[in-house]
């Protein structure tokens, strides 16, 4: 069996939780949700696969490749702002929901660090996550169909990782295979697919690997795209499963609950009903888009918005897997979709995985339409 538990977790200084702030915020500035993507460089074969052992330092800030390599790739930054420990939970911003905007250029080249982190998932609750680029889930990618994608996982953490793209069509021993701490590892494969996709890593246990943070959404616009919204949000739904309270001493990923499937808490985008302190904003009249993916690692979404209809659904987010005025859309644990939905007056909206003991878990948020106050329980 496997050590659960990194070694040694970094704690973040202050230093880098103010760059992380800065950054965090200049990426909201630019509407990026902390994903930096680099110009077409060009003269990468596709689907090449390649390790390199050159020892990087963990950094939690944007920077690009050293100069004088072949090929340059800006970092990804953190997904979002997660407070370190002495932090208050006052302190914390939610984890950005709007969809990144589609970058220009074909080709787009990403750089993730796996880090083992501190995080909070609940107001006091801390846990030692494996992260992609700091975060839980890791950042949002969005690109469209036919765009060559380059990924670099480097590996800032204790032990063997790896990064598994469901959008991809690829050969998972050679592009998703572990790559060992302070190692990288880069692939690229062209999104020939659309839709709404999980990323994750994929190191055996990948039950614990999962639990402990380590997945993402990438969305694949079709050709032409789909039709168009005024607002677009990711959701990322997950459990987590708490080897203590995680108030006294950070928890980490309590093994026999997950095979049991008995989570502590579950989430939208890692964090207890983040979105019921800070609803997404929507106005009456216009549409809202949804991009959900179920990370599990085992629980699916039951996804519905109470108080409006499912006007249209993507079912893993093809143009030809459609739906129209349902009421409520089974996500599977390793799937995605897209919805649209609109409402007809203004209030609070609560969207849901209708599997209500996620909602008793903390897999609630809301959606305010107009200008209204307070809040709502569901
Ligand atoms: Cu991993
Ligand atoms: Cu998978």
């Amino acid at each position: 069996m496997p050590a659960l538990k990194p070694e040694q977790r970094r704690s973040t200084s202050p230093a880098i939780v103010a760059a992380i702030v800065f950054l965090v915020g200049f990426a909201g500035i630019a509407g990026v949700m902390g994903i930096a993507l680099a110009k077409d460089n060009g003269g990468t074969p596709s689907a090449t696969a390649q390790t390199t052992t050159s020892r990087a330092e963990a950094t939690p800030v944007a920077e690009p490749e050293p100069a004088g390599t072949a090929q340059k790739a800006d970092e990804v930054v953190p997904s979002h702002h997660t407070p370190a420990a002495d932090e208050s939970p006052a302190a914390r911003d939610p984890f950005p929901a709007t969809l990144p905007p589609l970058k220009p250029g074909n080709e787009h080249r990403y750089t993730i660090a796996l880090k083992d982190v501190t995080i909070e998932i609940a107001p006091g609750v801390k846990y030692s996550a494996w992260t992609f680029a700091g975060g839980a889930p890791g950042p949002a990618i969005h690109v469209k169909q036919g765009d060559k994608v380059t990924i670099t996982l480097r590996n800032d953490g204790a032990i063997p990782h790896s990064i598994d793209f469901h959008a991809a069509r690829i050969a998972p021993n050679r592009a998703f295979k572990d790559v060992a701490p302070g190692e990288s590892l880069t692939y690229s494969f062209t999104a020939n697919d659309p839709g709404v996709f999980m990323y994750h890593c994929g190191t055996p246990p990948v039950l614990a690997h999962i639990a402990n943070g380590m997945y993402g959404a990438i969305v694949v616009d079709p050709k032409g795209g789909l039709p168009k919204v005024d607002r677009a949000y990711v959701l990322v739904g997950s459990e987590w499963y708490l080897s203590n309270d995680g108030k006294t001493a950070p928890a980490s990923v309590d093994m026999v609950k997950a095979r049991h499937v008995q989570p502590d808490y579950v989430t939208w985008n890692g964090y207890f009903g983040q979105y019921k302190d800070n609803p997404l904003p929507a106005e009456v009249g216009e549409t809202i888009r949804f991009y959900v993916v179920a990370a599990g690692p085992s629980f699916d979404v039951d996804f519905h918005v109470v108080g409006t209809m499912l006007d249209r659904v993507w079912l893993d987010g093809r143009k030809n897997h459609t739906l129209e005025n349902v009421q409520t859309v089974l996500v599977p644990a390793g799937g995605g979709a897209v919805f649209d939905t609109h409402f007809d007056e203004d209030g609070l909206y609560p969207f849901v995985s209708h599997s209500f003991a996620s909602v008793d878990l903390g897999q609630v948020g809301l959606v305010k339409v107009g200008d209204v106050k307070g809040t709502m329980s569901h």
